[in-house]
């Protein structure tokens, strides 16, 4: 590998098994020669298989409620002590709509799942920046990175309540990515990313055939998680420095295509 990381510290949030965008991440981050604190939820300790990639990259786990400021809080005082100085890099990877779990349509949702998906999805994000900024917890130079979807542009009717908080995630990366980057040289973007088969991908209905069009979409196909670690890992090191408040496509040109010769041939003989 490039030894791209070499030195460099952070916290990689959403690894929940090996299918996780996260988990890719933090496999790559650690043969790129970064050392970081693992987090995610309380309750995905229980569900998922963090242990393994702990032990495996030689990291700690501190769990965290993105919801919660204390258990962020928490977090980065504890993530200082263990790695021993300021965070160079963090990855927001994070994505949960109670109206999907519990089946509920776009056009009839319950508001108050509508408020707690938009919490976990979206104003996570400004917590931990919150948290990160004021405790002036970021190296200069240091890079966040959150994940998104281009449902927040553009129409996928089965992405549901996801969309908005997707619209919403990218429009805080831009308006505190603006004080972070004045203030302490940080930069902030989101990677917008292809369908992707992880368990948050899917819980979207309809995920099947909706990675199938998009795949026959894509001039270079669909992005695989790895191949969205290993642009992830771009933006943490020093090669994008100048890179920030940027919604960066990473899906193998779908976000540019009209229509494909592929797609093209099942409505013509
Ligand atoms: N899979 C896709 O098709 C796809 C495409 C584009 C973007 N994304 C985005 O990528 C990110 C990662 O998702 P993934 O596909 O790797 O799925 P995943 O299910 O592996 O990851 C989602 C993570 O969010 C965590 N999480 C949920 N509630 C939380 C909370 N309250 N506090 C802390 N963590 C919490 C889960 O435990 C899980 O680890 C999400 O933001 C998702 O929207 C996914």
């Amino acid at each position: 590998m490039y030894n791209l990381l070499k030195g460099k510290k952070g916290i990689i949030f959403g690894a929940l098994d090996s299918n996780s965008i996260a988990w890719k991440v933090a496999e790559r981050a650690h043969e790129e020669g970064a050392e970081f604190v693992l987090t995610n939820a309380p309750i995905a300790m229980r569900m998922g298989t963090i242990n393994e990639l702990a032990e495996k990259t030689g990291s700690q786990i501190i769990p965290a409620d993105a919801t919660s400021m204390e258990d962020i809080e928490n977090l980065v005082e504890k993530s200082t002590e263990i790695l021993g100085g300021k965070i160079d890099f963090v990855l927001h990877s994070i994505g949960m709509s109670v109206n999907v779990r519990k089946g509920k349509h776009y056009t009839d949702p319950k508001y108050d799942f509508t408020t707690k998906g938009w919490d976990v999805s979206a104003v996570s994000f400004h917590k931990v920046m919150n948290v990160l900024y004021n405790k002036n917890a970021m190296n200069e130079w240091g890079s966040i990175v959150a994940l998104t979807y281009m449902a927040a542009q553009r129409v996928f009717p089965d992405y549901n309540d996801m969309a908005d908080n997707k619209a919403y995630l990218e429009s805080i990366a831009r308006s505190f990515g603006y004080f972070f980057g004045r203030d302490h040289k940080v930069r902030v973007n989101t990677i917008s990313q292809s369908p992707t088969a992880t368990t948050a991908g899917q819980g979207v209905k309809g995920f099947d055939g909706f990675i199938k069009y998009a795949e026959e979409m894509s001039p270079l196909g669909n992005a695989t998680a790895l191949e969205c670690a290993d642009y992830t890992i771009s933006l943490f090191s020093d090669l994008t420095k100048k890179v920030t408040l940027q919604n960066l496509f990473h899906d193998g040109g779908f976000s540019n295509m009209g229509v494909s010769t592929k797609i093209m041939d099942h409505f013509t003989e």
